[in-house]
């Protein structure tokens, strides 16, 4: 496939030449930018809020927090006091002590970020769940995790059976009308009261700083365990990728309870001294373009699925906002179909960057550059210091435009240490050769761009065509009717597989026939005739999990009347 490369906008880019640093980049280098390297103390916390509030930027604003009830704002001399009191709270009430699981499961709100903080000062292991999460999810987490400490709401108490949790100790809880007794406390009452100072734990860089819970294609979430020393990845990724610089105000739309709410959303941009927008509530596109005018924001993470709705919301509600600050977009999380990024030309006028990466990397690893041309499609080119191939099942390199398995040569500093409880599970992600094997199958083309395929038991194969279900689903949102697709492999006596599409439609569309036909021609006359969806169902919606990800593997259960398997990563 073709496609029109993107060109560079010229600008003051932190990084300004990618060929150069990634023929020269040693992570060493980066030590440097770390308080730890002179004085041996490591804590991440530290560096990302204390250390700034001994500079210029000690009235600078950290944090600019809103939601329907609050809008609020922190410098990094508050956030200092403000997680020091959390840590206090969690030292003297709940006896939390270095590598300690303490659980954070609240929706947004200042309050989660200075706990979070708070119990990283304390050396603690800080494990954030979503807040949409139902009783089984908790329990599965908590359980797995031995957590000790638990910070949530009165209202999603109910959610959290503690009486069979015998390793949770302490739940503090934050809102109205606590009732306290030996297990319960009211976190609050606490925090006014507790001291604004406090002795930060000096941890190892190899010790363990947060853990997430993400669902593999089989069995239970897993534990997936980072450590401190995954900052020199936040760090240098920000600098280079988000491209964060001492004026911008950059908003991550993500939420904490999921990778890029932690690593781009707290670590990255405070390690960098960055003014940090975090808006709760739920997603409206008038709220989100309100966000970027409010507060000028000039850097904007998010994912496609996002973008894709802002799309269906129409061009028109753009226009009726200034966004004139905005000067750099990136994306995450699932693949960016490239009618996104030309909606982003269109009604932003700038590229949209897409960035992969995994839970488990911890970080950013192949990217879009502001200072490299983009091409509409592809998820870029590795990071300075990161080593990205494709490998064929025994962990042989495959040379340019061969479909295989995307892997990353072991040892960048944000790879995950540890499937908490589950050794072999973690030694299953790697393969012959110190290759780190994604699950992903991807190319790369002879300029080194990567292109992404689908998730490695996704690939379709039908009448001996390979067919990434990505690209199918990509053309489908193409078509004016179609919100959203979701693309399986369907087996066929004939053809092995064949194609089957799940759609929702746009607001205005109904469901008939003819459209279906419609839709068939298109993508038949767009891609390509094996291509073409042979059955096409439509659906409401479609299933997602909250980091908004088409799940086919609930459509293929869906398709096959079979068990949907654990279901707790999937939005309501
Ligand atoms: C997918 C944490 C295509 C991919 C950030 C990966 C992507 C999985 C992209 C990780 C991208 C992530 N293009 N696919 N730019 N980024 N993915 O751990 O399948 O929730 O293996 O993401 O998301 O999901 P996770």
């Amino acid at each position: 496939m073709k496609v029109e490369a993107l060109p560079v906008t010229k600008g003051d880019y932190n990084l300004a030449d990618y060929d150069q640093a990634y023929e020269s980049f040693d992570w060493k280098e980066v030590e440097k930018e770390f308080s730890w390297s002179e004085t041996g103390r490591v804590n991440l916390a530290h560096e990302a809020i204390d250390r700034h509030a001994e500079t210029h930027r000690k009235n600078k604003v950290a944090l600019y927090y809103r939601d329907p009830e609050r809008n609020e704002k922190y410098t990094f001399a508050d956030m200092k006091k403000l997680s020091n009191q959390a840590a206090n709270v969690l030292k003297n009430f709940g006896d939390v002590e270095k590598g300690d699981r303490v659980f954070i499961f609240m929706p947004r709100s200042p309050e989660l970020y200075f706990s979070i903080l708070g119990a990283i000062k304390l050396g603690a292991i800080v494990g954030p769940l979503f807040e949409a999460f139902m009783e089984g999810a908790v329990r599965d987490r908590l359980e797995d995790s031995g957590a000790k400490v638990l910070v949530t709401t009165p209202e999603l108490l109910e959610r959290v059976p503690v009486d069979e949790l015998p390793e949770l100790k302490h739940v503090f809880l934050i809102g109205d009308g606590v009732k306290e007794d030996d297990v319960h406390i009211d976190f609050m009452a606490k925090f006014k009261e507790a001291s604004k100072k406090l002795s930060v734990e000096w941890v190892d860089r190899e010790d363990g700083l947060i853990l997430h819970y993400t669902s593999g294609s089989t069995g239970k979430p897993k534990g997936v365990l980072h450590v401190h020393n995954a900052m020199l990845q936040h760090y240098q990724t920000t600098k280079w990728v988000l491209d964060l610089q001492e004026e911008d105000v950059y908003w991550c739309t993500a939420d904490p309870g999921w990778v890029t709410g932690t690593s781009y959303g707290i670590f990255g941009p405070w390690l960098a001294g960055a003014s940090n927008v975090i808006v709760g509530g739920r997603f409206k596109p008038e709220h989100w373009y309100k966000t970027i005018e409010d507060y000028g924001v000039t850097v904007w993470y998010s994912a496609p699925t996002a973008f894709r709705m802002l799309m269906g919301a129409g061009d028109e509600i753009v226009k009726q906002f200034d966004l004139g600050s905005l000067r750099h977009i990136l994306s995450v999380g699932e693949p960016l179909n490239p009618e996104v990024v030309r909606w982003g030309m269109k009604v932003f006028n700038l590229r949209i960057h897409d960035t992969w990466w995994m839970t488990e990397t911890g970080g950013q690893l192949i990217c879009n550059y502001p200072s490299i041309e983009v091409k509409p499609g592809s998820m870029g080119k590795p990071f300075p210091g990161v080593k990205a191939a494709i490998v064929d099942d025994q962990g042989n390199e495959l040379p340019p435009n061969r479909m295989g398995n995307l892997a990353i040569k072991k040892g960048w500093p944000s790879m995950m240490r540890q499937i908490w409880n589950n050794p072999q599970k973690y030694d299953s992600y790697f393969m012959p050769g110190d290759w780190y094997v994604s699950g992903d199958s991807a190319y790369m083309d002879e300029e080194g761009y990567f292109w992404f395929q689908g998730r490695v038991d996704d690939v379709i194969m039908t009448s001996g065509e390979r067919v990434g279900p990505f690209e199918v689903e990509s053309k489908l949102v193409e078509h004016p009717a179609v919100a959203e697709a979701g693309v399986i492999g369907k087996p066929d006596p004939v053809r092995g597989e064949i194609i089957k599409a799940f759609i929702a439609l746009r607001d205005g569309y109904e469901i008939s026939d003819e459209l279906k036909e419609e839709i068939r021609t298109f993508v038949k006359k767009g891609l390509a005739a094996h291509a073409a969806p042979r059955e096409i169902e439509f659906r409401d919606k479609l299933p997602k999990t909250r980091s908004g990800k088409i799940m086919r593997r609930v459509l293929k259960a869906w398709e096959l009347d079979l068990p949907t398997g654990d279901l707790s990563t999937m939005e309501d």
